[in-house]
């Protein structure tokens, strides 16, 4: 019986959940990390507080557990970067999350590489990645100590090894998509070739100990969050996909074993390797759908995200949102759109703004999964979807009319720790199979679609039109 100290570093919050052999959460915690927002894009986390809130919630979800941890696991952002003092472990530049899109430049000076890049890696050039971003930092903030990565940091403090996995480093743009090296003539191309690089391990490797939590104990399973939610819903199987609404949303699928790249303009990047063999997802993004609704509260329209239902009209009488706050990203790859409204009159209020904002994340979602059909060659037949927006229902029947197809609702809201502890377990125990890992579950809800076909396809098409004035201002 393992059981598994897992730890979801995200963009938000930091949540920690001791979970025991037969899949039974013991403990959890969680902490706040609120980004902070820069004009000009910039969007940034301070490390020592993504640090000390891994450290402070691992610790107090162990005590709330009562147990003894048999392995420590950590899923982490993908794409946030920082340079960092490889000997005394301080950073040396605030973190630069995912979200942030001053490395828009940098990606312009290289646009003539655009398909070689495409070709290589799997991904689009786009300021989301991590290499535009550690190129960034070299040129504005410091040229000292090691640039990668938050995994790697994180995991250098807990064990003192300088590693990253197969799947984080998937989405660097510096690596090739069937090996999952670091590719020189990239590195050279981001001006990275000088960069000292952790090692890439497979998320079922036991990367060293941390005693960072009571009794010295393996830290192993190790990936990306979006990723872990992928293998905690059980999407094992080439074409099986969810879409996890958190920060932004992301909508992921399994494309099997062999390195696919995307013709609709997903990004293709590693979903895990575990005993040597590489599983590989397209994935599409809505880089604001949590951003969004704390947009909305910040602008007092909704308390909270559980006030969002009670709170959004149920017609948006012809409010139509582009909620690209920070950028757009598959099909449209632009970072430098802006969100905006269309169809507004003097009636409309904060209700009908809610629900355009809440119709515009589904309309985004509906719209990568199309691609992800495309590129698949069958449509789509389900969508499993986790994450702390599943609550809204509002938002769920949006996906399930927009998108034509029935949504599950992932039971839990652990998916990503859940993921990683899958891989925590694979890793300890090397008889045991990917497929054994992963609890088994039911959806606790299910939503059908209730608009008709042709009423999703007005809706698309009228929003589609929206996105495409949005993306023409900016041009
Ligand atoms: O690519 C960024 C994404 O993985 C971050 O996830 O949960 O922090 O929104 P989350």
């Amino acid at each position: 019986m393992t059981t598994v100290l897992a730890i979801d570093q995200g963009t938000s919050g930091t949540k920690a959940v001791v979970v025991d052999g037969d899949g039974g959460v013991l403990g959890i915690a969680e902490l706040p990390v609120r980004p902070t927002y820069l004009p000009g894009g910039g969007v940034e986390q301070n490390p020592r507080e993504l640090l000390d809130s891994v450290l402070d919630a691992g610790r107090e979800a162990v005590a709330r557990a009562g147990a003894r941890i048999d392995a420590v696991t950590l899923a982490n952002q993908g794409e946030t970067v920082l340079a960092w003092d490889p000997v005394t472990g301080d950073p040396l530049s605030p973190a630069i999350v995912w979200q942030d899109r001053r490395s828009e430049g940098i990606c312009a000076e290289l646009d003539g590489f655009r398909d070689r890049i495409a070709d290589t890696t799997g991904l689009v050039l786009d300021p989301y990645f991590s290499a535009p971003k550690m190129a960034w930092l070299r040129r504005n903030v410091t040229g000292a100590g090691v640039v990668t990565t938050s995994d790697s940091w994180l995991v250098h403090h807990l064990t003192g090894e300088f590693v990253t996995d197969v799947s984080t480093a998937s989405r660097s743009l510096v690596t090739r998509l069937g090996d999952v090296e670091w590719d020189a003539e990239l590195l050279e191309l981001f001006q990275l070739g000088e960069e000292r690089l952790p090692r890439i391990v497979s998320c079922d490797e036991v990367v060293g100990g941390t005693s960072a939590f009571g009794g010295h104990v393996p830290v192993a399973g190790l990936v990306v969050d979006q990723q872990a939610a992928l293998l905690a819903e059980n999407c094992l199987r080439a074409g099986e996909a969810k879409c996890t609404f958190g920060t932004g949303a992301f909508l992921l699928a399994n494309t099997g074993t062999s390195a696919t790249r995307s013709t609709a303009g997903l990004a293709a990047s590693v979903a895990w390797r575990v005993r040597g063999e590489t599983s590989y997802c397209f994935d599409g993004q809505v880089y604001t759908a949590a951003s969004a609704v704390r947009w909305l509260q910040d602008l007092g329209f909704v308390q909270s995200a559980a006030d969002l239902d009670a709170v959004a009209a149920t017609d948006a009488e012809g409010v139509l949102c582009v909620p690209a706050l920070a950028g757009l990203a598959a099909p449209w790859w632009r970072p430098d759109a802006k969100a905006a409204f269309t169809g507004m009159t003097l009636s409309t209020g904060p209700r009908h703004l809610v629900l355009a904002v809440l119709q515009g994340i589904a309309a985004q979602v509906a719209e990568v999964g199309e691609l992800v059909a495309a590129d698949l060659g069958q449509p789509l037949t389900m969508l499993r979807v986790d994450g702390g927006l599943t609550r809204s229902r509002v938002l769920m029947q949006a996906v399930a009319d927009l998108m034509q197809i029935r949504i599950d609702v992932y039971p839990s809201q652990h998916a990503t720790p859940l993921g990683a502890v899958a891989l925590a377990r694979a890793s300890l125990d090397p008889s045991l199979s990917l497929e054994d890992a992963v609890d088994a579950w039911e959806p606790s809800t299910t939503y059908e679609p209730r608009w008709s076909a042709d009423q999703a396809a007005d809706f698309r098409s009228r929003w589609g039109e929206a996105v495409a004035a949005a993306v023409t201002r900016e041009g």
